[in-house]
């Protein structure tokens, strides 16, 4: 086996798709999608990976009909629920990053208690709410304008989200679109890319193992002539 990533971003894509295949409502597709979730994070901490970043819910996402949100919200507490309780026994602390302003107080307490719960964990699952890449940068322009920091690629990397994280060396996107979609925008400058048909629901450990054994085949250069 060639190198393993240390960080592992997925935009999980498809959802709606998978569900249309089968005539059903795009939520039986996240339903399926958010049971999927914590198979794949588990089978990723258990091959070495050491942080994973999954792309839950864009900033782009609230412009989907009403009923859409209002479920991927309610789908969003219960899931994590269900994840904190696996995580505390498995050492793997949750953290939730975006924008959480605009989500409900509800949905606030869950995110507060069920990642506190983790804290103690030493694998790190990063699930994205609210996110977008370049609201990110802003913000961070913002709190360096704000501190009178100087601004440098240092010091915007200390004001992300994924502050004191290394970047992704891998990211995944299931679902066939071949597209950041405003994620990760700045940690991704030297990430490689994975882009697969298959879409989230399906998205198994054996496609798992296959994007890391695309990985373990890549040359990172960087920008030099050899490695
Ligand atoms: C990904 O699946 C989940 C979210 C973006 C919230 P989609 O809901 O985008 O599914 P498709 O792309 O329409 O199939
Ligand atoms: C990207 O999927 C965002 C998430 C996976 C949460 P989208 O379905 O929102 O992206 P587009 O609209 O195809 O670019
Ligand atoms: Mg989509």
């Amino acid at each position: 086996m060639g190198a393993l990533p240390r960080h592992i971003g997925i935009s999980m894509d498809g959802n709606g798709r998978w569900a249309k295949l089968r005539n059903k409502k795009r939520s039986y597709g996240h339903k399926a999608g958010s049971e999927n979730v914590q198979k794949i994070a588990e089978h990723a901490f258990s091959r070495g990976v050491e942080i994973v970043t999954l792309y839950a819910f864009s900033s782009e996402n609230w412009a989907r009909p009403k009923e859409e949100v209002e479920e991927l919200m309610h789908l969003l507490g219960d899931y994590l629920k269900k994840l904190a309780a696996k995580a505390v026994k498995n050492g793997i602390k949750i953290n939730v990053l975006g924008n959480k302003a605009r989500l409900s107080a509800k949905l606030n307490k869950i995110i507060a208690e069920q990642t506190a719960k983790t804290s103690g964990g030493t694998r790190v699952l990063n699930i994205l709410i609210d996110y977008g890449g370049r609201g990110e940068i802003v913000r961070a322009l913002n709190a360096l304008k704000e501190s009178g920091e100087a601004v440098t690629e240092e010091s915007i990397r200390q004001n992300l989200y994924t502050a004191g994280m290394p970047d992704p060396d891998l990211i995944i996107r299931t679902g066939g679109e071949i597209r950041l979609s405003n994620f990760l925008l700045y940690q991704a400058a030297y990430a490689e890319l994975y882009f697969t048909d298959v879409l989230w629901p399906d998205f198994d450990e054996a496609e798992f193992d296959k994007a890391l054994e695309n990985y373990a085949s890549r040359e990172r250069r960087y920008g030099k002539i050899e490695c």
